[in-house]
């Protein structure tokens, strides 16, 4: 079978937005590692006159440890599906808060526009069709020397990290995701992390997509060696831009 990617991915992300906050709950670790990778972009200010892209949003999960991390920020959270949008937008948000239904790779036609000070994509990465096209353009929508986090289950490169990855799967992700009826996309969750990047390799990825600064962050629990923050700048220095 091969990796769900655009409409299909959000076809069956739309199925699972029923149920995605009850499994994400269940996963010890899941909202607060994006609290901490949030607070990895180092805002100043608490936000105040900054704007933030949160890509690939969800149920909103992600939004609200951007939030947590900036909560002055204007925040603007964009997803491909439907069903995960109408999750986050049932929830109550300030008025900083703002939901696009758009692909990542498309937001001018949604009327998203740069530039902003700061891009958070969580889980997001790994999914999309052509990740290097896709972090080119988000360079681009950022302001020089803004930031970006990208939060992804991206393997540490040991054998020990696949293994304990496709063990998690085995004995818990994939029998949880046939219970609710989206065998099909927590399937491809398992297997898009085995055949995307290492860690590192996403870091000489976010490299030659034009990034400075790239440094890669674990994170602590079950997850360490196979999710982490990798966090980077926009060439260029904001005085510069001045
Ligand atoms: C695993 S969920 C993570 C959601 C949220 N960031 C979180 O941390 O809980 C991945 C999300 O990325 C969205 N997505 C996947 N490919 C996308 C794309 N090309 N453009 C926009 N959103 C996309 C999916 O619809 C889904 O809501």
């Amino acid at each position: 079978m091969p990796l769900l990617r655009d409409d299909a991915l959000s076809a069956a992300f739309d199925h699972a937005a029923a149920t995605y906050d009850r499994l994400t709950a269940a996963n010890p670790g899941y909202h607060a590692h994006l609290r901490r990778s949030a607070r990895r972009l180092g805002l100043p200010a608490a936000g105040r006159r900054l704007r933030l892209l949160d890509l690939g949003c969800g149920t909103g999960a992600s939004t609200a440890a951007l939030l947590a991390a900036a909560p002055h920020a204007e925040i603007v959270a964009v997803d491909a599906s439907a069903g995960m949008l109408d999750r986050a937008r049932a929830k109550a948000w300030p008025h900083n808060v703002s939901f696009v239904h758009a692909p990542a790779e498309r937001l001018e036609e949604a009327g998203v526009t740069g530039p902003f000070d700061a891009v958070f994509a969580a889980y997001l990465v790994r999914n999309v069709a052509d990740p290097d096209a896709l972090l080119t353009a988000v360079r681009g929508l950022l302001v020089p020397g803004g930031r970006i986090a990208v939060h992804e289950y991206a393997l540490g490169g040991r054998a020990v990290d696949r293994a304990v990855w496709t063990a998690v799967c085995r004995g818990v992700v994939l029998p949880a995701g046939r219970l609710a009826g989206d065998g099909e996309l927590y399937r491809h969750l398992w297997r898009s992390v085995v055949e995307f990047d290492t860690a590192p390799d996403f870091g000489r990825r976010m490299a030659r997509a034009g990034f400075d600064r790239v440094r890669i962050l674990p994170l602590p629990g079950w997850q360490t060696g196979i999710t982490h923050t990798v966090v980077a700048t926009a060439p260029g220095t904001r005085e510069a831009a001045a």
